[in-house]
């Protein structure tokens, strides 16, 4: 018997201990117990973080979409596998049955290979969230064409600049995209694009919103008339566990973005056993992920992880204030949500709003709650946890990365007793080291250093698109023979690891290693501040001083600014000490963040050291506007 489902904290120590002892019985019998094969494997791992290379169930042939839709349609082909819950909501949800999945990716599958499209072509996809998303997505996978979908937020030069990377060969977009009230036209964004990219010789359109469009002789299609016209029946393509099985850019803290690979087997047995556990999921359970597919929680947590365990999984075309701040709770009690993952940042911009929009809906069916992207601020944990779980949902504050495929440091609920603030355990396979900054290992507990993974797991990027060498030096260079995740982190007196942030946000003032996330916490708990950021610039004597950024929750705040400076410096000293006071503390409107809603913190560096002439690479910021007020304000 496999240790597929965790169900209390001393199973979870003895699995854990297994995982480390024999990693690779402990795989084989999950990937053997709980998938379909079309041959086994001749060796579970090999692997080298010098080289670098990962091979996990070599040999080993398969399909994923096989797993994730074919093998549930005897005993659950009616189940719902997809709620599509519109911008709109006056517009009709859609529920889409394993059974409708099944012909929907069959059909799209049979359009891509009409257009000529092979296993390992690349294929880019920038879609909004609509059905046909996932169904390309899965398309892609049934003929073992590598996906590479680009958030439809982007503009139409980060587009350019991932499709000629990956050297795709098809575009699949759409006329346009809702997103609250607004419109906007993807295709113009895409043919823009593709002036750059005369290698993309196919572009399938899916047609959403009316808008006008050109549609380029020969090159661009409607695709519901190729889907009308194409067999809902396709075999699948039998690949080799370490066939590709899609690409996803995440931007690199320089240079261009990487093109991270994530590769078949292994990348499907690690997140189908990971939502397993993580969320707790249970048949005719209603799981919401409400990130976009364009990013790796989406890929990993709303389409394969959730369908490789024949769950139903939602997709939200919309955003969190339309038509007004309750839409997610109207969306909860509607659908009967029983999980709900989200991102701190949505969480700290809904905290701000009327209660009432929260209290106007039954959030009852909820049973566990979860956080991802960056670390959750005590505030906001707390919101969560009284308001949206009402105390009784456990908030699953999952780390991960693009890199890692899966969640790697998590609680499982109803298993891990959850900390605020802290990702708590290990998952069974991940084993984190904390290092110091001459490369050693830090044993023990209530300490902190560089997290790093010393041993690899199923689903961790194989290589970086096109650039081994680049991998190898973000990756595997910083500390030998380990991976380095870039994160700070520190361990408590019982193990539990907490995300400090990256470590390019530790600010070492005075000698004293200072996390920006504590920090920024205790200002955060002002009743005042809605949100904060803190960055180092540099000093005479200190060696680096903080600069606090700092949004307050009504701009026309009455007291005295002077008087707020002095209240939050005294919840600093309080919670994190009188060193970590700033030095500067900037009231703004807004904070310079990206698409997937991170602060670029480089900006506020700049801003904060009084070096403005070059901002570097904005393209991917979100907000412009916002930076040039903070500059002609700077403190
Ligand atoms: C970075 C990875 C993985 C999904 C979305 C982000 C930060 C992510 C947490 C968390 C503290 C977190 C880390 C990580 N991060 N989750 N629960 N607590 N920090 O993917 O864009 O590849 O970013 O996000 O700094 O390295 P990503």
């Amino acid at each position: 018997m496999s240790n597929y489902h965790i169900k209390n904290l001393e199973e979870y120590f003895q699995v854990y201990r297994k995982s480390v002892r024999e990693p690779e019985n402990f795989w084989a019998e999950i990937a053997e117990e709980h998938f379909t094969w079309r041959k086994k494997w001749d060796n579970v791992l090999s692997w080298d973080f010098e080289k670098p290379e990962v091979k996990w169930f070599e040999n080993a042939k398969l399909n994923i979409t096989e797993n994730c839709i074919d093998r549930h349609l005897l005993t659950r082909g009616d189940n719902t596998a997809i709620i599509w819950e519109p911008n709109d909501n006056s517009e009709k949800a859609q529920h889409i049955t394993y059974n409708e999945l099944h012909k929907k990716v069959n059909k799209f599958a049979n359009v891509l290979k009409s257009k000529g499209i092979q296993k390992g072509d690349r294929v880019c996809i920038y879609l909004p969230m609509i059905p046909e998303l996932a169904y390309a997505v899965l398309a892609c996978a049934r003929i073992g064409a590598i996906h590479s979908v680009v958030f439809a937020g982007f503009s139409s030069k980060a587009l350019a600049t991932r499709t000629l990377d990956a050297d795709c060969k098809m575009m699949i977009t759409s006329d346009g995209s809702y997103r609250g009230a607004k419109t906007l036209n993807l295709k113009n964004i895409v043919d823009e694009a593709l002036e750059d990219c005369p290698d993309v010789s196919s572009v399938l359109v899916v047609k959403r919103t009316g808008e006008e469009i050109n549609m380029k002789d020969g090159r661009d299609e409607w695709l519901a008339p190729l889907m009308e016209k194409a067999s809902d029946d396709c075999a699948p393509e039998i690949v080799d566990a370490e066939d590709p099985l899609f690409i996803l850019y995440t931007s690199g803290s320089t240079g261009k973005p990487k093109g991270m690979l994530h590769t078949t087997a292994g990348y499907m047995v690690y997140t189908a056993f990971t939502f397993k556990n993580i969320f707790n999921y249970t048949e005719g359970d209603v799981y919401w992920c409400t990130a976009d597919i364009g990013w790796i929680t989406g890929h990993s947590y709303i389409v394969y992880g959730p369908l490789a365990n024949g769950a139903t999984t939602v997709m939200f075309e919309g955003v969190p204030s339309y038509p007004d701040h309750g839409r997610f709770w109207q969306i909860v009690e509607k659908h009967k949500i029983t999980q709900f993952y989200t991102a701190p940042t949505a969480i700290r911009a809904l905290a701000k709003r009327n209660i009432e929009f929260v209290e106007n809906h039954d959030l009852s069916s909820l049973k566990v709650l979860g956080s991802v992207g960056e670390p959750i601020n005590e505030e906001a944990w707390h919101w969560f946890n009284d308001n949206i779980g009402k105390n009784h949902s456990p908030i699953v504050d999952t780390w991960w990365q693009t890199e890692t495929g899966g969640i790697m440091i998590s609680p499982m609920p109803y298993v891990t007793p959850t900390k605020p603030t802290y990702a708590t355990l290990p998952m069974p396979g991940i084993q984190p080291s904390l290092m110091d900054d001459d490369g050693k290992e830090i044993k023990g507990n209530q300490v902190s250093g560089r997290l790093c993974v010393k041993f690899p797991w199923p689903s961790i990027a194989r290589t970086v698109w096109g650039n081994h060498e680049r991998y190898k030096d973000t990756y595997f260079s910083t500390f030998e023979g380990k991976y380095f995740t870039g994160d700070g982190a520190m361990r408590d007196e019982v193990g539990y690891y907490r995300i400090t942030g990256r470590t390019d946000d530790v600010i070492i003032v005075s000698g004293h290693n200072l996390g920006t996330a504590p920090i920024e916490d205790a200002i955060n708990e002002h009743p005042a501040v809605a949100e904060s950021a803190v960055v180092g610039f540099p000093h005479d004597v200190k060696g680096n001083a903080l600069y606090a950024f700092v949004i307050l929750k009504e701009s026309g705040e009455s007291r005295k600014r002077d008087n707020l400076r002095k209240e939050i410096h005294q919840q600093i000293s309080d919670k994190v000490g009188p060193i970590a006071k700033p030095d500067k503390i900037q009231f703004v409107e807004g904070l310079p963040k990206t698409r997937s809603g991170k602060i670029m913190r480089r900006i506020l560096r700049k801003i904060a050291s009084n070096d403005t002439s070059d901002l570097g690479d904005t393209s991917t910021l979100l907000n412009p506007e916002v930076v040039e007020a903070i500059i002609a304000e700077a403190l």
